[in-house]
C-alpha cells in the first residue's frame, strides 16, 4: 500500500509533500519520510532526507525542528511489507545520488539483493524497495539518463510497483513507473506533481494525467513525457477533478468513523438520486450499453475483498431471490489464482470502495482473459483503476471515506446492488413490476429508517461497556443477515481488537456451540423475516447453555429482554432493506467498544485503508 507524493517546482515543496502525505495516510501510516534536493546559491545541489517512525505528524514535527528547503522532492507514508516499521526501513531509500520511494512488492528482491551485494552494494534496510535504488544507481552509470536507468531496471523487476525517483545531481527531474500500483501526475503552472492518489494533490492542482499499467514517465517543471510498456511515446488524457475533499474535517464528531456512520442517511440519498423513479429503476444509470448486457445475463459472478465481499454476499441472496438469476461470490485473492469454469453469458461484478484493491483489480484482469461476457464495477472512486478498466461502472457516491473501517461505503454498496438487482430483474423479465415498485418504495424510505436507527446510539454506547473486558465474541445471523453478522464481527475485531467470529445461526450446533459460556457475548441480528422462527430456536439453543445474548431485534419480532439476554429494539423495516438497516447498530457497537478500549479508531493498528498490494 503506502502513499507517494512528489513535486518539481520553483518554490519550496516540503509543506506540499507533507500535506499530500497526510491525505494519503489512509494507505498506510507506520512511518513516513521525505527527501528534497536543495540547490545552493553556488549552483551545487544537496540531498536532504528526513524519516520518522509513526504517523505523518511525527514527520511534520521533525520538519518543524529541522526545516528542509528545495523545489524537488519525493515523500512516502509506509505500510510495511518487507522489514518492520522503523526509521531505517522508512522511505525514501538512497543509493549514492539516487533516491526512491515505492509502493508495492518486488517479488524477486532476494535474488536481486544477492546480485547487487556481489557487485559491492551495501544495504542499509530490510526493504525490497532498496533494490530499486541500487539497481537504478547501477544502470545510471551505463546509461545516458535517469529515465533510461529506470527503464533498464524495470526489465529486472518482478512484482508490483508505483515508484518515483530523483537524482540529486540532476535536481529538476522526477522519473516514475507504474505497474500494479496507481500513480497520477498533477499538472501545475510551471510546476508538476506526482502522487498515488489525486487526493494528495488537490491543494495544488485539479488537472491530472492518470498513468496506465506499464507506463513510465519523466516529469520536469515544464514538461511531462510518458512512455508505454513498449517504450513508445504516448499521450494520456488530461482529466479535470471535481472531487471536493477535506480529509481533516471531522465536523462535530470525535472520529471520522463516527462521522461517516452518521452520514449514512445522506450518503444513501445521494446513491439513489436520479436512479429510481416512480416506475422503477433507471437501467441507463448503469451505462448506455447496460440494457443490452443485462438482457443477456444468465449468471453473475461477484468478486471483492473484506467489507465489500460482505456486500457481495448479501447481493447473492438478492440476485437469486429477487431477480431469479444464478449468482456466485468469491474472495478476489482466491478467484485470481483459481482455475474457474465460466458459465455462458456470465457478468463479472467487482465491488470496491477504493477501486484500487490489488486482488480485486487482478481478478478483473484475469476475468477478462477467461471469457466473461462483460464486467461491471460498483465503486466509490470514479477515477480508480477498477472503474477505468471495467466495461460498466456504477458509482456508490458515498463521498470520501477516511476511517479505515468501512461504514458508509458498505451501506451505499448495498443500496447500489439492490438497484442493480432490480435493473437485471427488469431486463431479464424475471422481476414483477409489483416487486420492483415495492423495492423502490423501500429504498426511498431507507434514509429515514437509517436516521431512526442511528438514534439507538445512546443505548448502544451503554451496552458497549459489557464488551470492554471481553476477549472473544460471536455474531449470528441467518439468510442475508449472515453476511451482516460477518460484517459486524469484522468491524469489532478491526477497531477494538476483540476476537470476533460470525456464524450462520443454523450452523452453530455443528461445532461452535462448544464455545458458549457466560464469558462469551453472542450478538444476534434478528429482523422480522421468514427465518425469524428458525433464528429464535437458535437463540434458545444458546440460552439453554448459559450464553450471554445481545439481540438486535425488529420491534415487531416479539423478542424480550430476559436473564442473560438483552434485546435492542430496531425499527420495523421491509425485509429487503433490513440488511442495510441492521448494519448500523453493529457499526455503532464496535465504535463504542473501541472508544472504551482507547484504540486508534480511525487508523487501527496494522491496517491501511486501501490495500494496493496482494
Ligand atoms: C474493512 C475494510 C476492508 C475493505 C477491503 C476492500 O472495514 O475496509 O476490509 O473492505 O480492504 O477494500 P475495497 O472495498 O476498497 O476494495
Amino acid at each position: 500500500m503506502c502513499g507517494i507524493v512528489g513535486a518539481v517546482a520553483q518554490r519550496d515543496v516540503a509543506e506540499i509533500l507533507v500535506e499530500g502525505l497526510r491525505r494519503l495516510e489512509y494507505r498506510g501510516y507506520d512511518s513516513a519520510g521525505l527527501a528534497i534536493v536543495e540547490t545552493r546559491s553556488d549552483g551545487a545541489s544537496q540531498l536532504k532526507r528526513l524519516r520518522e517512525l509513526g504517523k505523518v505528524q511525527a514527520l511534520a514535527d521533525a520538519l518543524n525542528v529541522q526545516p528542509l528547503t528545495g523545489g524537488t522532492g519525493i515523500a512516502h507514508t509506509r505500510w510495511a511489507t518487507h522489514g518492520e516499521p522503523s526509521q531505517r526501513n522508512a522511505h525514501p531509500h538512497v543509493s549514492g545520488d539516487i533516491v526512491v520511494v515505492h509502493n508495492g512488492i518486488i517479488e524477486n528482491h532476494e535474488s536481486l539483493r544477492a546480485q547487487l551485494q556481489a557487485k559491492g552494494y551495501h544495504f542499509s534496510s530490510d526493504t525490497d524497495t532498496e533494490v530499486i535504488a541500487h539497481l537504478v544507481h547501477y544502470h545510471r552509470q551505463h546509461t545516458d539518463s535517469l529515465l533510461s536507468a529506470l527503464q533498464a531496471t524495470l526489465k529486472e523487476l518482478r512484482g508490483a510497483y508505483g515508484t518515483v525517483l530523483m537524482d540529486a545531481r540532476d535536481p529538476e527531474r522526477l522519473v516514475v513507473a507504474r505497474s500494479g500500483s496507481p500513480l497520477v501526475i498533477g499538472l501545475g503552472v510551471g510546476e508538476n506533481f506526482i502522487a498515488s492518489d489525486q487526493l494528495a494533490l488537490l491543494p495544488v492542482t485539479r488537472r491530472f494525467l492518470y498513468l496506465e499499467e506499464g507506463d513510465v514517465a519523466e516529469v520536469t517543471r515544464r514538461e511531462v513525457r510518458i512512455f508505454d510498456a513498449q517504450g513508445g511515446s504516448v499521450e494520456r488524457a488530461e482529466l479535470q477533478s471535481d472531487v471536493t475533499h477535506d480529509a481533516g474535517d471531522k465536523g462535530e464528531y470525535r472520529h471520522h468513523m463516527l462521522k461517516e456512520i452518521h452520514e449514512q442517511p445522506k450518503a444513501i440519498t445521494d446513491t439513489l438520486e436520479g436512479r429510481i423513479t416512480d416506475s422503477g429503476v433507471v437501467v441507463e444509470a448503469f451505462g448506455n450499453s447496460a440494457r443490452g448486457i443485462f438482457e443477456k445475463v444468465e449468471h453473475i459472478q461477484l468478486i471483492a475483498c473484506g467489507t465489500s465481499y460482505h456486500a457481495g454476499m448479501v447481493a447473492r441472496y438478492w440476485f437469486e431471490a429477487l431477480a431469479g438469476v444464478s449468482c456466485d461470490i468469491e474472495i478476489a485473492s482466491e478467484f485470481r489464482y483459481r482455475k474457474s469454469v465460466v458459465r455462458p453469458n456470465s457478468l463479472l461484478i467487482t465491488l470496491s470502495q477504493s477501486g484500487e484493491t490489488a486482488d480485486t483489480l487482478a481478478a478483473l484482469r484475469v476475468a477478462k482473459d477467461i471469457g466473461f461476457m462483460s464486467s461491471l464495477a460498483v465503486c466509490n472512486v470514479a477515477s480508480s483503476s477498477l472503474v477505468r478498466e471495467s466495461d460498466l461502472a456504477f458509482m456508490t457516491r458515498a463521498g470520501a471515506e477516511i476511517g479505515v473501517a468501512s461504514t458508509k461505503a458498505f451501506t451505499t454498496q448495498l443500496a447500489a446492488l439492490l438497484m442493480l438487482v432490480m435493473a437485471i430483474g427488469r431486463c431479464r423479465n424475471t422481476m414483477t413490476v409489483e416487486t420492483e415498485l415495492e423495492l423502490v418504495q423501500a429504498l426511498r424510505a431507507l434514509p429515514g429508517h437509517l436516521a431512526e436507527t442511528l438514534s439507538l446510539a445512546g443505548e448502544i454506547e451503554m451496552l458497549a461497556e459489557d464488551f470492554a473486558e471481553k476477549q472473544h465474541s460471536l455474531f449470528l445471523g441467518r439468510g442475508e443477515q449472515y453476511p451482516i453478522a460477518m460484517e459486524g464481527a469484522l468491524k469489532l475485531k478491526e477497531i477494538s481488537y476483540i476476537h470476533a467470529e460470525a456464524y450462520a445461526a443454523g450452523e452453530l450446533k455443528h461445532g461452535p456451540l462448544a464455545l458458549i459460556d457466560a464469558e462469551m457475548p453472542i450478538i444476534v441480528v434478528a429482523p422480522n423475516n421468514d427465518l425469524l422462527e428458525k433464528l429464535k430456536s437458535n437463540v434458545e439453543e444458546v440460552r439453554a447453555r448459559g450464553g450471554l445474548l445481545y439481540v438486535f431485534a425488529d420491534q415487531e419480532a416479539d423478542f424480550n429482554s430476559a436473564a442473560n439476554m438483552k434485546v435492542i429494539q430496531v425499527p420495523h423495516v421491509p425485509a429487503a432493506i433490513a440488511p442495510i438497516v441492521y448494519t448500523l447498530p453493529l457499526q455503532l457497537l464496535s465504535y463504542y467498544v473501541a472508544l472504551i478500549k482507547g484504540t486508534d479508531v480511525d487508523q487501527p493498528r496494522n491496517l491501511a485503508k486501501s490495500v494496493t498490494v496482494e
